[in-house]
């Protein structure tokens, strides 16, 4: 419920069908695609025609060092209590839920016996690990002092309650602000400063990098948007004992905490980008009305705003409204507006305040993946998880600065963001998303850029952006630039009666019922897609790109064609994290159902694998515990030591914790801070792979960098 599948849909825009693309395709492209595919395609629009459709010119290439491990076989039900990978690899735990980040104002351990409280959890690590970055010491260097020492910075995407506060029922407990504080602490960012020391990495404590950024820490709104009166909430002094109202209005510049920080992001400078998913739930609208909004236009478009956006009357069960009125999006309308964005921090400097870079627009992020051009143009590609959402690209105005890094600072201030369309013949177009064009005009609810920013799922849907499969993660090759994206899966697509996004904005993707189109071909697509493009001429800043799917994902086993995919390797679905390694090699995880039954009862739990993007071939790396996700990738600059997470392991709202997984306490991948103790809770945590030769993850032989 907290980390909802998005299946519910809040996107209600009437884009053409696959038909209408069709009818307005030019006869020469037609020609193209009839001779190139055949008139099977026409009809049947099956993705996996499409696949070797499009120019090869910019396609990525094999690996370096080649994928160099055997697979291992799936975690079956009933589904072992450990992470297993390839012979020849370790794994070690590094740091989980609760464990100090090493903060200079004190490391406590958190005691599993007890309810979490907020003053200890300030300094520890938070719940559900999600996107992280590794950016190694100093910053430069593949065979220096980065490969042993650097900051992580790793994403807290949400909490569960039951295991929070130790409650078997937590929806039947009276909320507190106690509680509240809590769980609001353990959602945001960690900045740990990680040290291998004697062969073993460990958290640096204490370090003056180790920092939390939670639910309350104090931010800055940048960009169009900054200012703007739609992000004048109520002032709240935020103290532990609770928010009290000032009676003042914040400024627009200001904002307080980031919540639901799924995937996330970095940028050539050396900053982190956090980003902000399932942030809706966290409030709650009782009444379904606004107060406090002067004017019936203005209380009309906040409404509608925060139906299409997925505000509702109880949010996600969270209850943060209850005790903090903060959350209240009836009392408090303009509060939803600061959340949404993507969020700037620079780990290197530990009282840096995080900046909301408003012109990367606002919806559900999932991440925030930056391209880097031979000009040093920059892109950040984004995707809006939700079913029926879109995909995004935002390129900075001014060029990178490699060689002076503060005049970089504000480069995510200016640009232009786009959103995409995929045409069925392959190729695709960026749509700006700019006041004044394309429809994007007072006449249509868009008085200025900053109202389409804060509206930026209203503005896609008003200049036809391809409604998409629920887009997670997306990864850019390290040398090409070819651009990868995960779609995981959508149960809507293709089913009756069918609905579409209008130009109007009043729907919710994620109710609508689109037909299949080329880009996501599939009915009913409950095991997910991975799409790939290249921008016309190799150029980050294009508006135009060619785009193919690499993979529709399945079970050879499944009864029903449609569902048994065309992987050149082993099974999997639900594809959700994908990172590029320096070297090539594509890793996808998964974020399924992770019980192994059902639909997953050949593919098993959730895993890590890797690709081959030159000639697809996949490889199942690792395998997870029970009721987990396996999300968040990176390596050091050597490609020798692999961080990787398991969120919430065992997963269990009902506060059930011991009976679906006690990992990683219960030993099985070696000693924990908790293992061995008389209480032992599921924790998500990031833990370390290394190979036993000490070789580079994923590769053949030791490939000495
Ligand atoms: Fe938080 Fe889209 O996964
Ligand atoms: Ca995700
Ligand atoms: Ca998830
Ligand atoms: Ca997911």
């Amino acid at each position: 419920m907290h980390h909802p599948e998005n299946d519910i849909s809040l996107n209600q825009s009437g884009n053409e069908s696959i038909r209408d693309v069709i009818d307005r395709v030019d006869p020469a492209r037609r020609r193209f695609m009839q001779g190139t595919l055949g008139t099977a395609m026409l009809t049947a629009f099956g993705g996996s025609a499409l696949v070797g459709a499009v120019k090869d010119a910019l396609a990525a290439p094999a690996p370096m060092g080649g994928i160099g491990f055997a697979s291992i076989p799936p975690s079956l039900a009933p589904v072992a209590d450990l992470v297993t990978v390839p012979p020849g690899y370790s794994v070690s735990i590094l740091s989980a839920w609760g464990d100090p980040v090493g903060s200079t104002a004190g490391s406590p351990q958190m005691n599993p016996s007890l309810p979490q409280n907020e003053a200890d959890q300030l300094k520890q690590d938070g719940m559900h690990h999600d996107g992280m970055h590794f950016f190694p010491f100093p910053a430069a260097g593949a065979s220096g002092i980065g490969n042993t020492r650097g900051l992580l910075c790793c994403n807290h995407e949400y909490t569960d309650e039951g295991i929070l506060h130790s409650d078997l029922t937590p929806g039947a407990t009276p909320q507190t602000i106690q509680r509240v504080r809590a769980s609001q602490a353990s959602h945001g960012v960690s900045v740990k400063e990680l040290r291998k020391v004697g062969g073993k990495w460990t958290v640096q404590k204490p370090s003056a990098f180790g920092r939390r950024i939670t639910a309350n820490t104090p931010m800055r709104m940048s960009g169009p948007a900054a200012g703007s009166d739609l992000l004048k909430s109520k002032k709240f002094d935020i103290r532990p004992a609770g928010s009290v109202d000032t009676g003042m209005l914040n400024d627009g510049f200001t904002a307080f905490g980031t919540v639901n920080n799924c995937a996330h992001g970095y940028t050539p400078w050396g900053t982190y980008l956090t980003c902000e998913e399932n942030w809706n739930g966290y409030f709650a609208n009782p009444t379904g009305d606004v107060t406090g909004v002067e004017g019936v236009d203005r209380k009309i478009e906040i409404l509608s705003g925060q139906s299409r956006y997925g505000i509702t009357t109880t949010g996600f069960g969270y209850r943060w409204h209850v005790a903090d009125p903060r959350w209240n999006a009836d009392t408090n309308p303009r509060e939803p507006h600061l959340f949404g964005w993507t969020v700037e921090i620079d780990p290197w400097n530990p009282n840096s305040v995080p900046v909301k870079r408003t012109s990367l627009g606002r919806f559900k992020h999932e991440g925030a993946w930056p391209a880097v051009g031979a000009d040093n143009t920059v892109a950040f590609y984004q995707g809006d998880d939700e079913r029926n959402e879109y995909v995004y690209k935002f390129v900075c105005e001014k060029k990178y600065n490699p060689r002076n890094r503060a005049a970089n600072r504000d480069l995510l201030d200016t640009g232009t963001l786009y959103v995409a369309k995929y045409n069925s013949d392959g190729t695709g177009q960026w749509l700006p998303l700019v006041w004044g064009q394309n429809g994007l005009t007072a006449a249509n609810g868009f008085a200025d850029q900053a109202e389409v920013l804060v509206k930026t799922r209203q503005a896609a849907d008003r200049v036809g952006a391809t409604m998409m499969d629920r887009p997670e993660w997306i990864a850019v090759h390290p040398t090409t630039n070819e651009v990868y994206i995960t779609l995981t899966n959508n149960t809507r697509r293709g089913t009756n009666p069918p609905s579409s996004n209008t130009p109007d904005g009043n729907f919710s993707g994620g109710s609508r019922r689109p037909p299949v189109d080329a880009a996501n071909p599939r009915a009913n697509n409950k095991y997910g897609h991975i799409l790939r493009w290249r921008e016309t001429g190799g150029n980050v800043g294009a508006t135009t790109f060619e785009w193919d799917i690499f993979v529709e994902c399945g079970d050879k086993a499944d009864a029903n064609p449609n569902f048994q995919g065309n992987i050149n390797g082993d099974d999997f679905g639900a594809p959700d994290g994908l990172w590029f390694d320096k070297d090539g090699r594509l890793w996808i995880q998964t974020d399924q159902q992770g019980d192994a039954a059902g639909d997953w009862v050949n593919i098993g739990s959730n895993t890590m694998l890797c690709a081959d993007p030159s000639t697809k071939e996949i490889r199942r790396f690792l395998t997870s515990p029970p009721n987990c996700e396996v999300t968040g990738v990176v390596t050091t600059p050597d490609g020798k030591t692999m961080f990787v997470n398991v969120q919430h392991p065992g997963e269990d709202w009902s506060g059930s914790f011991t009976n679906k997984s006690s990992w990683p306490d219960n030993g099985a991948n070696g000693p924990t801070t908790l293992s061995g103790g008389p209480v032992i809770k599921p924790r998500s945590c990031t833990f370390v792979v290394t190979r036993d030769d000490g070789g580079v993850i994923g590769a053949n032989g030791l490939t000495i960098r």
